[in-house]
């Protein structure tokens, strides 16, 4: 039976243990994208502190994804040399990387991003109250390209994983949620039709990093939205992420935020729908929402309800906290 203690070793990742720095969004950038010195602290001190997998924040993979203004950047090859300095720093202070990729489709401003916020259709995110773009076929492609660009310029900067976001009501969440998706071509409608831009993204992210290389997807297994995905839908995804070549299925969930209201102060608030998850791939599953607790962080693995967990505010708040659990763990 393992514990959160335990490394996690699959034939592509190795993991000391099973705890997970979430991506988390810091505006520490300047406007151009940059890693800054902050970045390295900010990420050093987690990492020696005994997280065992650090997944950098959101990065836009083109200006027209940029939700931010200070949001960190992998869209242009100027920006590699300051992305290898943060991956080689998590690595010499002991924790594996993975950088996470986004787009943010309708969830930014014309301010932020420069153009006219793009989306499958014009139905305003949840979060913005600005119409959106339907994009067009051809510049579909240019999406999942600006995703195999970046992914290149990852392996690059030498993370040791990618991890695709796919949750969070962003571009690829609004794909293949039916709240946002009302396209009537072939990328809208059925399962299979809103799931062909994240795989189309995936597909192109393994191309450019060949089969051995670790891809995480962080997946929004229930909009919590009404006309949105629910996890029976979220259960047919997985497989489909799994079967397009994702070696680990970060779950999280949605379409407004990450951390939907109603679960505000509940310890392990998606640890359910991981575990839901869990039962239908084949895959290691990140479980993540509102964990605080050493012990409960353990019970999620050693009950097998998740194979890692990630742990958000409380490394916010407390970056030793790995080492503390470590610690609690091994005394109780
Ligand atoms: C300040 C902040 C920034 C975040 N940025 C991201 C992000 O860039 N990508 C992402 O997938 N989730 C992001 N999240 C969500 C977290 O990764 C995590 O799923 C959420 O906070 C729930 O975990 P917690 O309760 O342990 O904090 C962010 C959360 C916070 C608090």
């Amino acid at each position: 039976m393992p514990q959160l203690s335990d490394p996690l070793v699959t034939d592509k990742i190795k993991l000391k243990n099973r705890i997970v720095m979430p991506p988390m969004a810091n505006d520490m950038s300047g406007p151009d994208g940059k890693v800054t010195d902050r970045h390295l602290g900010h990420y050093r001190a987690r990492a020696e502190a005994g997280v065992g997998l650090m997944i950098i924040e959101h990065s836009y993979v083109m200006p027209s994804g940029k939700m931010s203004v200070k949001q960190l950047g992998i869209h242009e090859d100027a920006l590699v040399p300051g992305l290898k300095t943060l991956a080689e720093t998590i690595r010499s202070a002991g924790a594996a990387s993975a950088i996470q990729l986004n787009h943010a489709g309708a969830n930014t401003t014309e301010e932020i991003c420069g153009c006219q916020p793009v989306a499958p259709s014009d139905t305003p995110s949840p979060k913005q109250h600005a119409a959106p773009r339907p994009l067009e076929t051809g510049e579909i492609d240019d999406i999942v390209d600006a995703f195999r660009q970046a992914a290149r310029r990852a392996l690059e900067a030498g993370f040791d994983a990618i991890e695709i976001h796919g949750a969070h009501g962003f571009l690829l969440n609004q794909f293949t949620s039916p709240y946002m998706n009302r396209r009537t071509d072939s990328y809208g409608g059925n399962l299979e039709n809103r799931m062909r831009l994240p795989l189309a993204v995936i597909a192109a992210v393994r191309k450019e990093t060949g089969p051995g290389y670790p891809l995480l997807y962080r997946f929004g297994a229930s909009d919590f939205m009404q006309g949105g995905i629910a996890l029976d839908e979220g259960q047919k995804i997985a497989p489909l992420l799994s079967g397009a070549g994702i070696d680990i299925l970060d779950i999280s969930g949605g379409l407004c935020g990450s951390r939907p209201k109603d679960f505000a102060g509940i310890q392990g608030f998606f640890v359910p729908m991981a575990e839901s998850i869990k039962k239908v791939v084949d895959v290691p599953v990140i479980a993540v929402g509102g964990i605080t607790d050493a012990i409960y962080a353990n019970s999620v693995i050693t009950d097998e309800k998740a194979d890692l967990v990630a742990v958000g505010r409380a490394l916010l708040k407390n970056p030793a906290w790995a080492r503390e659990a470590l610690e609690t763990i091994s005394g109780s």
